[in-house]
């Protein structure tokens, strides 16, 4: 049986260069940040290096993969099935390459929405995700977040949801519930 790094290989190695491009800035990232913030860092780097690795599976594809692995599709990803390439990332991971630590699986699993419980290495990955240079470089007013996230990582998440959660009223979208409750934890503490 090939091992769950090499299982892991293949399937990155499939991918489209500009998707293999941003998965390598985030796990780059998260490294720092996770060095930074005395967080584990072979642990951020796999989940890093894992969080995207269904982020271009087609639409039927992945309420295909949801349903094979019995991940809910609620109304929120029934509109929008991009948003489920988290879930189904680490269905993936744990049936399929045998990755068993859960901070991985949490982390990549819930990597788009946040989690109400999320923990320092689910932080380090969405920080890193949405903070990569090519994400700076397509919008420039996430520098000063950038810079915040080596100092305070909770304020600087924090922001980040803020921001999305504006960007999705605006577009008249639900915001997904875990994304609420993280929003008023972090805002709490
Ligand atoms: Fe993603
Ligand atoms: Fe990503």
């Amino acid at each position: 049986m090939p091992s769950t790094e090499a299982v892991i290989a293949k399937r990155f190695n499939n991918l489209l260069r500009p998707l293999q491009v941003h998965i390598n800035r985030t796990t780059v990232l998260a490294g720092e940040l996770a060095e930074i913030h005395g967080v584990d860092k072979d642990v951020c780097e796999l989940a890093a290096g894992t969080h995207d690795l269904f982020r271009s599976e087609p639409d039927f594809a992945q309420i295909a993969a949801a349903e094979k692995y019995g991940i809910p599709i609620g109304d929120i990803e029934a509109i929008t099935p991009m948003l489920l390439h988290g879930p189904i990332a680490a269905a993936w991971l744990e049936n399929e390459a045998g990755l068993m630590d859960n901070r991985v699986l949490e982390a990549v699993r819930w990597h788009t929405f946040g989690w109400p419980d999320i923990d320092d290495v689910g932080k380090i990955l969405y920080l890193a995700d949405k903070l990569e240079p090519g994400k700076i470089n397509a919008d420039p007013t996430l520098e000063p977040i950038r810079i915040l996230a080596e100092t305070n990582p909770d304020q600087a998440l924090l922001q980040l949801l803020q921001k999305r959660y504006e960007a999705h009223q605006d577009r008249g979208l639900e915001v997904h519930p875990f994304t609420l409750a993280l929003i008023e934890n972090l805002k709490s503490n």
